[in-house]
């Protein structure tokens, strides 16, 4: 589907990472450079066309994004430099200044680190808890561990969408109404689930949610914010600067600037935002229910592939989305991922900044496989073939 658009496609590779960062379509390249080549000015900050323009071209990628979430406002929409930046912006510039000590945060051992440092350091910086929802036997997140795992201190829940390894889809709907009744906060890591599956804000009725540009054909150093309005405008900046401010005098009074502008100090990205509105046209273009009808086909076609594959364990058969997360017996993950790499595959090994996770699935590191919507069933094919290598041992070693 659409591979076509796609440089690097015309190489002899069979790209598997897709969870780690996307493909870039040719759209991408050729919007930021026409920002750099032909209207590179600063963001809201001139009074001549070009940057006019620009201004424009900004906050419609904003309303782009607005509108491929289903939020209400561009005002609950903040630019920043990636999920890891907008979870941590969140974490210390809200939850730092309305959590006490004591108080509880719920996670999950199948977190990314991002959605697991930050929470760290407020537990020793605020003296909360981190406390963990434990994960079923298929690495699933349930309403009933959630309910179970909640005490009268649990404050927020911190979750993944979708997980970067086992690849699960957790209930959010279900465990949101649930932990609304008791006002808990619900923060959503959708860096592996926005890029996927379609996400409405408004439907599932989630407080915070971060995500990335490059993990869904978009440009690196863009990520995104959404907050609730009502909690945005309780969130403090962490990064203070130009383009955040509306006046200050020497003794130290000031005036910040309104939503969204107040938490975007410096200069953004603006070559990536601008690129990213093109390549949210593109996608609105193929459409989501496309997109993720495709991975899951691809899923299940893998999955029953690798189901004969002589020696191969795969840990999250179960789960839904495009994910596989797999070792060869007695081979190590990182040689496995090498010798596909002979073959032009390029797939992830190690723990995948889920370091936690093997107190879940009691193996450290594991290859993945990761699917786009431009990954073909003939790629798995190869994939398998190369895998079912009966001298695969002796070319590893
Ligand atoms: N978080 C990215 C991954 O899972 C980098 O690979």
């Amino acid at each position: 589907m659409n591979r076509e658009d796609f440089g690097m496609l015309e190489e002899n590779i069979i790209y598997f990472d897709n969870g780690a960062t996307t493909l870039k379509p040719k759209i991408l390249g050729e919007k930021v450079s026409e920002y750099y080549n032909q209207y590179s000015a600063n963001a809201h900050r001139g009074d001549y066309d070009i940057s006019l323009k620009v201004d424009a071209m900004y906050e419609n990628t904003r309303d782009l994004v607005r509108e491929f979430i289903g939020a209400k406002k561009t005002s609950e929409i903040i630019f920043t430099s990636g999920s890891t930046d907008s979870l941590n912006k969140i974490i210390f510039g809200y939850f730092k200044n309305h959590l006490k000590l004591g108080d509880e945060v719920l996670i999950t051992k199948a977190e990314h680190a991002s959605n697991v440092l930050p929470w760290f350091e407020l537990q020793d910086e605020v003296g909360i808890k981190v406390n963990y929802i434990p994960l079923d036997e298929h690495l699933e997140v349930t309403l009933e561990n959630v309910k179970k795992s909640i005490t009268k201190n649990t404050k927020v829940i911190s979750i993944a969408h979708v997980t970067n390894v086992a690849g699960d889809i957790r209930p959010l709907k279900e465990i949101i109404k649930y932990a609304h009744e008791f006002g808990i906060l619900v923060n959503v890591d959708g860096a592996q689930s926005v890029p996927h599956i379609k996400v409405n804000v408004e439907e599932l009725d989630i407080d915070f949610l971060s995500f990335s540009a490059h993990k869904m054909c978009g440009p690196t150093g863009v990520g995104i914010i959404y907050g609730k309005e009502a909690l945005l405008k309780e969130t403090k900046p962490i990064i203070f600067g130009g383009g955040m401010n509306a006046s200050y005098l020497p003794d130290g009074t000031r005036v910040y600037d309104e939503l969204p502008t107040l938490l975007e100090a410096g200069t953004p990205n603006i070559a990536g935002v601008i690129g990213f509105g093109a390549v949210l046209e593109y996608l609105n273009k193929i459409g989501m229910d496309k997109i993720e009808k495709k991975e899951k086909e691809l899923k299940k076609y893998a999955l029953e592939k690798l189901s004969e594959v002589p020696n191969m364990i795969v840990y999250n058969d179960y789960t839904k989305s495009g994910i596989i997360a797999f070792n060869m017996k007695d081979i190590f993950a990182q040689d496995l991922a090498i010798y596909l790499n002979n073959y032009g595959i390029c797939v992830r090994a190690g723990n995948h900044c889920s370091k936690i996770l093997k107190d879940e699935i009691g193996i450290k590191n594991t290859c993945r496989a990761s699917f786009y919507f431009y990954n073909t069933k003939e790629e798995i094919d190869r994939f398998v073939e190369v895998l079912e290598n009966p001298n695969i041992k002796e070319e590893i070693i």
